[in-house]
This record gives structure tokens, C-alpha cells and sequence, in this order.
């Protein structure tokens, strides 16, 4: 079942019934003001932080779905007279009054949702969207009258607004319900907690109308122990013009309007954040007014339609540039629609929030992830290269002397935190990659040695070339008893937590460690250090370093060989060894017999491609974890808690870390399999968890059928195929980097730009658009035979390899024809 459809030309999805299984959401905002919307206008705002600058709220597990919003409603005020409508008033976006609209369509676009309805012959659209370099958002609101007969209306607005800090804001109440202060001025609404003391920042909510009313006490506008749903302010028809002091502080303007038969109107609504430098937070100075004079001329800018569209044609352009990077023309409308907006799309939205604020990520939680930013950079480095240097740089700063890495960091600091620690051996070593990732995008060798300070300790630095190193010293210096990589508190799975041994409800799996961790093992962190150790490897061959790649070189041998002796059962990549020497992720246990992260990972570092093991694991991930639904973490699921496992075996089976298809891993699967030529079953396995692919079942997989989900239900979950955990999710940037690079095999190296697809059988080719180190590449791929055999030819003229040798500087744009028989 469907619940909309896809407008590529508008790159749009289409929604077209308001009662989607879960909110489908959309971002506001690219740069300092973020937004959530749902498809009925659900969501929240916020400046930066969506803990501690948090402008408006949302209840997060609460009933009815998705309360709290940027809520419009529209009253008749003639309703009542002709007695024809039962309830005089509705809500445009659906919510929250949840009336019948006779029309409904919801536009959710890159940094913008349009919202489109009709009732009562009174048609209503309204536009949010954030304009580049401002901290506000614009509604705008066009009424149509469809009827026969003038229509006499009124239309209210309504926002909740936070008290900044969002932890605080739910639980606090002692104080927090006295600390409310507003202020009405000119028709705008300031919110204005907290301003009087240490706050130098306050939120607005400005109309383009003359006011016929307002509010800003939010019992005064719901009438006591109602909901959202039938405001009594709305009700009757007039408001309380109430000033919020203490309670809960909201903003509500009251707009008539009357429209003549086939008249239209647009209204335009800005919420804003503003800061006044600290001296001059009052006018007159010392009053505890608000002192306008920044915000004012921002307020008349945008509350000009004219503006408006300039505004939102420049946000489209934006777009425009940042997917333009890439864009292919494949047989295949999901992987197009995927690559060309979708993909892209989220995997700037996990660069700019992480995983912060989603749905499922309240925003109160955690900061930064170090292995996570890391792997998100490898989706959006093409296309933001100069903010990927500026958040590699912040990565490494808060990496550890010893190599290692603070797990997470809060971004308004840019501080490590030390709540949750270090210890998770595997998170340096994805510094590697990211970097590794940007130098072959970019060719700014000179990053490498950029002072890069460890601990954001003042005389530490050193050339960011060394905290690589460290990264890889790290593991050396942390081998077990098998030679293998030591776990600590986990690896890339965040939820085997082999150390920790926790018996205490409530106690966190990630930061409690009860076990002295020097003997359990993670194969899949020796994987990972030979994928990164090659990495450097290339990069000391190209410095020309010979002492550093021969001690790589011997580093990456040895480790191999442990893996081969014992991390290999016979069919598959074992997955670690527990705190009492016993394997895991062997044909010996019982549960967690095989497990996907060492197939995928090992397999890219290269193990096994020869002789036969890796095209051995592939074929065990494909009998004992794939499904229809995607490639599931292991098998079989742990039945009950095992103290030597940890959070894994926490979970019901199938869902998450617990069998679930944590869709993080399967581009791994499927760059695997690309690597051994296999492009029939490698984009098999990207349609499996292709969130376009999965429209059709959207009510099984119930998130939003546009991006990527981290999880979905494995098949040991009566919920099998079910989806949990969108926009936010890894699983964005390595299904980026799988399809571009390894399916259609246009991947940057350090030399050049190569293009080596791995593509179905059935494909007769394909063509793309890749703009690389500032030259457009159009690439024309021509399938002749049934094979993967490749050659290239670059403006006219046979290349050797697959590599297209860089252009001369300021070249435009060069054209590759590859063949492929
Ligand atoms: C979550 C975490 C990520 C971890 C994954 C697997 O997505 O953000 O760091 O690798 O879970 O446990
Ligand atoms: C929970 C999640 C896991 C995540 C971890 C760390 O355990 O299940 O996916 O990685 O938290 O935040």
C-alpha cells in the first residue's frame, strides 16, 4: 500500500493521505536553524542545539502521533449562521483537529514542505521553509475561495513555544512553570524567557496582517483541559488577548479575512531566533524591553511576499548545486530517484544533525558520535568538501594522545565527552577512512598536515598525518590473545558489549565496564584495521614514504594472518572472541553463529578475494542472513540475556542489534560483492533495503518510503520487515558510497577520478554526471557483453586502466565513454 508517490521532476515526494502509519518527516533548515515537519505540520525548531536552544516544542511518545506543531486553523465565521458546517473551524495540514478534508496533499522537498488542502470550497496551501543565512522560518499561508459566495473568515496561528532546554523544559516544573515571559509589540510575538537574566537570545512569531486578536498563555487559548484539537479560542471565535506570565508560554495571532468568490490571499507567518550582543539587550537600557533594532528590518524583509519567493527560489538553487555533484541516469527509477535526491538529500541531513533530532532522536540525547560523523562524511564530502576538512579537523582534535577517541562530542563545544568515554577501540580507525575519504575527493594533500591538537589540549598538536598513525597504533598496542584487535567496550556494534557483564538494570551497556577487557577480541576491528592500514599505505606510497609503507605493509601481513587463524571458521568470518576466550560467530555456538559486519568489512579490506574464502562468505551471508527485507545483523538471534554479551542479546529477536537488518551493513554486503564482480546480486541487495523500492509496502515498512531507515525487523520479529529509526542512520552515507562508487563504480582515488561499474547483466548501461576537483565528468557507460571487463575511453582516446587521469587545471568538463563486455 501506498501513501503517496514520487515527483522526481519537482524531486518532491507526494503525499496524499494525512494518516501515513508513522509521521513522514522532512528538515527545515541547512545551516543554524534546524526544523523537523511532518506531513500534518508536526515538528519543533530549534537554533543549533536541539537540546539546549530548542524554540518550540514536541511530544515526544505521546497520543494522538506527532503533537505539537506549526499549526494553522481555519474558522467560517458564517458557519454557525447558515448552520451548515457542524464544527465552524479545521486545520489545513490535518492536525491537529483531524477533520475530513475534501483535498490533501503534502510536498515534502529539500528544505521545505508544502502543505495543500481543501475543505468547505476554501482551498489553503502553506510553505515552510528556512532561507539560507537566516535563523527563522517562513509559513506561507495562500487561502483561495472556491465558493460561489464571499467567504468570511478567520484564521489562527499557534506555536508552543520551549523554555530553550529542552531536558529541562520536561522536567523542571517547579521552576520552570514561573519563569515564562513574553512580549506583544507591533502585532509580533517575543518569547522571552530567560532574558532578563542570562539568556542574550529570544524567539518571535511575526503576521504579515494587522492582528484581530492574539494570545500567548496557552490555557487561555485551549480552555482548560482541552487539547490542540479544539482550541476554545477558536471555538468561539475571538482571542484572549492573553500575556503569558509563567504557564506555558505560546503565540497565536487571530487574522479575519474575507475573500470574495474565486479571491485569494497569501499571509505570511515568520518564527525567528534572535541574539542581542549582551550590552545591549534592553531598550532603553534600563528597561527589560527587548531591544528590536536588529530583528525589526528582518521581520518587514520577510513579510514581503516578493522576498518570500526570492528567498525559496534561492534555497531551490542551493539544492540544485549540492546535488548536481551527481547525478546518473539508470535503467533503474530507484536508484536514480535514490542517488540523484533522496540519498544526497539525507546524507546532508545526517552532517548537519548527526544524531541529534529525528523522530526517533528527541534531541536531549546524545552528542556526536567520533565513528559515526566519521562515516557520514564519506556521503556528503562531494558535495560540502570544505565543511567536511572543517569537521575532520574537529574530529581529530577531540581524538585521544594514546590514538584513541572520546566516543562522542558535543558540538557547541566541540569537546569530547566525557560522560561516555573512550574505549571503543574500533572509533579512531574510522578517522582513516574519512580522511583518506577527502583527500581522494578533494586532492588537498595539504590537510595532512595541518597542527591538529589532541584532547583540544593546547601544545599537542602535530600534523594530522600523525593522529592517523596513532589511530592504527592504537590497535597495535591493543591485540589480544589471538593477535586480534582487543574489543574494550565495543566495536562498530555499539551493543556487544563483550566487557561489560552488567546486572544492574538501568545501568548503560556502553559505558559500564566490569571486566578488565584484555581479553576479548573483535575480528571485526582486525578487518577494519587492514581496510585502514591500506588506506595509509596508499597514502605513504604516494608521499613516497618508503620506511612507513614497509612497516604498513608488515602490519597489514600480520594481521591478516591472524585473521586467517582465527578469525576464519571454514565458511565465514568468525565475529570476535568473548572475555572467556570462546568464539563467537562460529558453526560452534548455538545463537550468534554468523554475523554480518566481519563478511562486509574483511572482505573490503581485501581478505579472501583470491582463493576463494570471500566468495565462500558471501555465499554463507546469502543462505544464512538474507531476506527479502535486507541482510540481517546475525543468526541465529540470541533467545534470552546473556551477561557475556551484553545490549545485543537485550533485544527481542530481530529487532536491532538482535538479528534485526540493521541496514548500516548491507552496502558493505554489497560492496563486497561488487569486489568480486558480482553486479546482479550486489544491486539485488541494494533494492532490498532501497527505500523507494519499498513504496509499495509502505504499510508494512511504515517510515518514510523517501530515506533510509536504520533498522528493519529481521525475520525472527513478528513484525518482519517493518522499519524503525529514519533519516538519521549510517546507513545513508555507505549506501551513498555503495551505489555511486561500487555499482556504478565512479569512485575518486588518489589519482583521479576511476570508473569501473559493477552493474546487473540486464543493464545496457547507464549514464552520469560527476563533478570532481572542479571538472565535470559526463560519462557515457555502454554494456556489450555480459562481463565486467572495462575500457575507457577519455575525450576520444584509449586509456590504459581505470582511471581517468586528472585534467589539466580549470578544465570544464571532459567526456568518458566506457565499455564494459
Ligand atoms: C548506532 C550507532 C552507531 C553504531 C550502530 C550499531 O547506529 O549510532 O555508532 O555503530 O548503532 O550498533
Ligand atoms: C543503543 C542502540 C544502538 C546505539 C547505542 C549507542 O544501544 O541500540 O544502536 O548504537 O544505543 O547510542
Amino acid at each position: 500500500m501506498r501513501y503517496g508517490f514520487f515527483d522526481d521532476i519537482n524531486r518532491e515526494y507526494v503525499i496524499t493521505q494525512p494518516d501515513t502509519p508513522l509521521p513522514w518527516m522532512n528538515y527545515l533548515g541547512c545551516e543554524n536553524y534546524f526544523g523537523l515537519i511532518s506531513n500534518t505540520a508536526g515538528g519543533y525548531s530549534f537554533y543549533k542545539d536541539a537540546r539546549l536552544r530548542r524554540i518550540s516544542r514536541y511530544r515526544y511518545n505521546n497520543t494522538p502521533l506527532d503533537t505539537g506543531g506549526r499549526y494553522l486553523y481555519i474558522r467560517d465565521n458564517d458557519a454557525g449562521k447558515k448552520g451548515k458546517i457542524s464544527r465552524p473551524y479545521w486545520s489545513p495540514t490535518w492536525m491537529p483537529t483531524r477533520d475530513t478534508l475534501d483535498e490533501y496533499e503534502c510536498r515534502h522537498g529539500q528544505g521545505y514542505t508544502v502543505i495543500k488542502s481543501k475543505a468547505h470550497k476554501i482551498e489553503s496551501q502553506i510553505r515552510y521553509f528556512v532561507p539560507l543565512g537566516e535563523n527563522l522560518e517562513i509559513w506561507e499561508l495562500t487561502l483561495t475561495n472556491h465558493r460561489k459566495s464571499a467567504a468570511n473568515l478567520s484564521v489562527f496561528s499557534a506555536i508552543e513555544f520551549c523554555l530553550w532546554d529542552a531536558q529541562d523544559d520536561s522536567t523542571n516544573y517547579q521552576r520552570n512553570l514561573s519563569t515564562g515571559q513574553v512580549e506583544i509589540a507591533d502585532g509580533v510575538i517575543y518569547h522571552k524567557t530567560e532574558y532578563r537574566e542570562r539568556r542574550n537570545h529570544f524567539a518571535y512569531f511575526a503576521c504579515s496582517e494587522k492582528l484581530d486578536g492574539y494570545d500567548t498563555q496557552r490555557e487561555t487559548f485551549l480552555g482548560q483541559y482541552r487539547g490542540w484539537d479544539s482550541p476554545v479560542v477558536v471555538e468561539k471565535g475571538f482571542s484572549g488577548e492573553s500575556v503569558a506570565y509563567g504557564w506555558q508560554p505560546i503565540g497565536s495571532h487571530h487574522v479575519k479575512v474575507q475573500l470574495n468568490p474565486g479571491q485569494q490571499k497569501k499571509i505570511i507567518f515568520l518564527l525567528g531566533y534572535q541574539e542581542n550582543p549582551k550590552d545591549r539587550k534592553f531598550d532603553p537600557p534600563d528597561s527589560q524591553t527587548i531591544n528590536k533594532k536588529k530583528v525589526k528590518p528582518i521581520i518587514t524583509r520577510y513579510l514581503r511576499p516578493a522576498n518570500v519567493e526570492d528567498a525559496f527560489d534561492a534555497l531551490r538553487l542551493h539544492w540544485d548545486n549540492l546535488l548536481g555533484r551527481i547525478q546518473v541516469t539508470t535503467p533503474d527509477e530507484h536508484t536514480n530517484r535514490m542517488v540523484n535526491i533522496w540519498n544526497a538529500y539525507q546524507c546532508m541531513m545526517t552532517f548537519n544533525l548527526s544524531r541529534s533530532a529525528s523522530y526517533f532522536e528527541s534531541g536531549i540525547g546524545r552528542g556526536m558520535g567520533f565513528r559515526d560523523s566519521n562515516q557520514d562524511l564519506l556521503g556528503f564530502v562531494h558535495m560540502i568538501p570544505d565543511r567536511a576538512r572543517e569537521r575532520l579537523l574537529d574530529l581529530a582534535t577531540t581524538q585521544l594522545k594514546s590514538g584513541g577517541a572520546f566516543h562522542q562530542y558535543q558540538p557547541l563545544t566541540k569537546e569530547g565527552n566525557n560522560e561516555v568515554g573512550s574505549g571503543f577501540n574500533d572509533d579512531p580507525l574510522w578517522l582513516i577512512l574519512a580522511t583518506s575519504a577527502y583527500v581522494k575527493e578533494t586532492g588537498d594533500w595539504a590537510i595532512l598536515d595541518e597542527l591538529v591538537r589532541y584532547e583540544n589540549e593546547r601544545g599537542t598538536e602535530t600534523p594530522l598525518l600523525e593522529h592517523l598513525q596513532r589511530a592504527l597504533q592504537y590497535t597495535l598496542e591493543r591485540l589480544g590473545p589471538h593477535g586480534l584487535p582487543l574489543i574494550g567496550r565495543a566495536d562498530w556494534n555499539d551493543c556487544l558489549n563483550l566487557n561489560c557483564f552488567s546486572d544492574t538494570p538501568g545501568q548503560s551497556f556502553q559505558t559500564t565496564m566490569n571486566k578488565e577487557g584484555k581479553v576479548a577480541e573483535s575480528v571485526m576491528i582486525a578487518g577494519l584495521f587492514i581496510l585502514a592500514a591500506k588506506e595509509m599505505f596508499a597514502i605513504a606510497n604516494y608521499l613516497e614514504d618508503e620506511d612507513q609503507a614497509k612497516k604498513l605493509k608488515k602490519e597489514i601481513a600480520s594481521m591478516e594472518a591472524a585473521v586467517w587463524k582465527s578469525g576464519w571458521d571454514g565458511a565465514w568470518f568468525r565475529r570476535a572472541y568473548d572475555d572467556f576466550g570462546k568464539v563467537l560467530g562460529s558453526k560452534k555456538n548455538k545463537e550468534g553463529k554468523i554475523f554480518i559486519e566481519p563478511q562486509g568489512i574483511c572482505i573490503m579490506a581485501g581478505l579472501g578475494l583470491r582463493g576463494g574464502k570471500a566468495a565462500k562468505a558471501l555465499e554463507s551471508v546469502s543462505k544464512h542472513l538474507a531476506t527479502r527485507h535486507g541482510i540481517m545483523l546475525q543468526q541465529p538471534a540470541f533467545s534470552e540475556y546473556y551477561l557475556h554479551l551484553g545490549e545485543i542479546s537485550s533485544y527481542p529477536p530481530g529487532y536491532k542489534e538482535n538479528a534485526g537488518i540493521f541496514c548500516h551493513t548491507n552496502p558493505w554486503i554489497v560492496i563486497a560483492e561488487t569486489m568480486l564482480g558480482r553486479g546482479d546480486r550486489a544491486h539485488d541487495y541494494y533494492l532490498r533495503i532501497n527505500p523507494s523500492n519499498r513504496e509499495e509496502i509502505s504499510g508494512l515498512h511504515k517510515c518514510e518510503p523517501y530515506v533510509y531507515s536504520q533498522m528493519i525487523a529481521g525475520r525472527d520479529a513478528p513484525t518482519h520487515g517493518e522499519a524503525k529509526n529514519s533519516w538519521l542512520t549510517g546507513t545513508a552515507a555507505w549506501n551513498f558510497v555503495a551505489i555511486t562508487q561500487s555499482i556504478l563504480g565512479i569512485k575518486p582515488t588518489l589519482e583521479g577520478l576511476e570508473i569501473s561499474p559493477c552493474i546487473p547483466t540486464s543493464w545496457t548501461g547507464f549514464d552520469a554526471v560527476r563533478v570532481f576537483r572542479g571538472t565535470r565528468y559526463e560519462i557515457q557507460v555502454v554494456r556489450i557483453g555480459k562481463g565486467n571487463k572495462i575500457s575507457l575511453v577519455v575525450e576520444g582516446k584509449h586509456i590504459h586502466g581505470k582511471v581517468v587521469p586528472l585534467p589539466r587545471k580549470r578544465t570544464k568538463s571532459i567526456f568518458v565513454k566506457v565499455t564494459i563486455r
